[in-house]
């Protein structure tokens, strides 16, 4: 959440006010109505992290089966299968998974709906980009470790900040220990890449890739 952020976080205080954390996906999609204005996310093309890291690890190769956790409006999903990759996207947001085979209507991405903490998934990759930052804190933990049974190989984008920097507000930056269980899952970090975004200076990233 980037930009445009304050319709997406009035929405998610009142949904979290309500004891539905997760609801405020779902609304903000549907109170959007097809455009993209109040969407934070709605870049409308890969995310640029993702893209080069793409180019740089030869990563996906063609053929490799591929999880996109928390697709949104499915640039991600759609870059990848572009280069090849036999890509599953889901979201929790029915109005959103409908507006991807809306947007893409040749698309050989297969889209569901689905919640990261019941999905379960024998995959080569999983791409998890600005989802676990958005989700609840206190499901944080269940969703990483969901995020780390779902394939051989995780990669997750997301904001970063250092244990004794303040939470934030929504999004809420993750923390390196957050990511630290992944290797209880088998997982090795091959690289934990973190910055200063050039396309948002001021915006912390962690960009890390594990393998199993
Ligand atoms: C901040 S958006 C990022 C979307 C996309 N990854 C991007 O970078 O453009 C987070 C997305 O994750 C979805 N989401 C949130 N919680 C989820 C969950 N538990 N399971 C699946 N999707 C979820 C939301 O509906 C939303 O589309």
């Amino acid at each position: 959440m980037d930009e445009k952020p304050d319709v997406a976080r009035e929405l998610a205080r009142q949904h979290y006010d309500a004891g539905d954390p997760l609801g405020w996906f779902e609304a903000l999609y549907k109170q959007a109505n097809g455009k993209f204005d109040t969407i934070p996310w709605a870049d409308r093309g890969v995310n640029p992290h993702l893209a080069a890291w793409c180019v740089r690890e030869l990563h996906p190769r063609p053929g490799a089966r591929v999880v996109v956790i928390g697709c949104g409006l499915g640039d991600d999903a759609e870059y990848l299968a572009a280069r090849g990759a036999v890509v599953t996207a889901f979201d929790l947001s029915e109005t959103a998974i409908q507006w991807c085979r809306q947007r893409f209507p040749q698309s050989t991405v297969t889209y569901k709906v689905a919640n990261l903490l019941e999905f379960v998934g024998d995959f080569d990759l999983a791409v998890e980009i600005y989802t676990l930052q958005a989700m609840p804190p206190a499901l944080r933990a269940q969703a990483i470790e969901s995020a780390g049974n779902l394939a051989r190989d995780l990669l997750i984008i997301c904001r970063g900040r250092e244990e004794t920097d303040p939470p934030g507000q929504l999004p809420w930056p993750l923390t390196r220990a957050d990511l630290e269980p992944l290797s209880n899952l088998g997982l090795s970090i091959q690289n934990f890449e973190d910055f200063d975004d050039p396309f948002q200076p001021g915006t912390r990233r962690f960009r890390a890739y594990w393998r199993r």
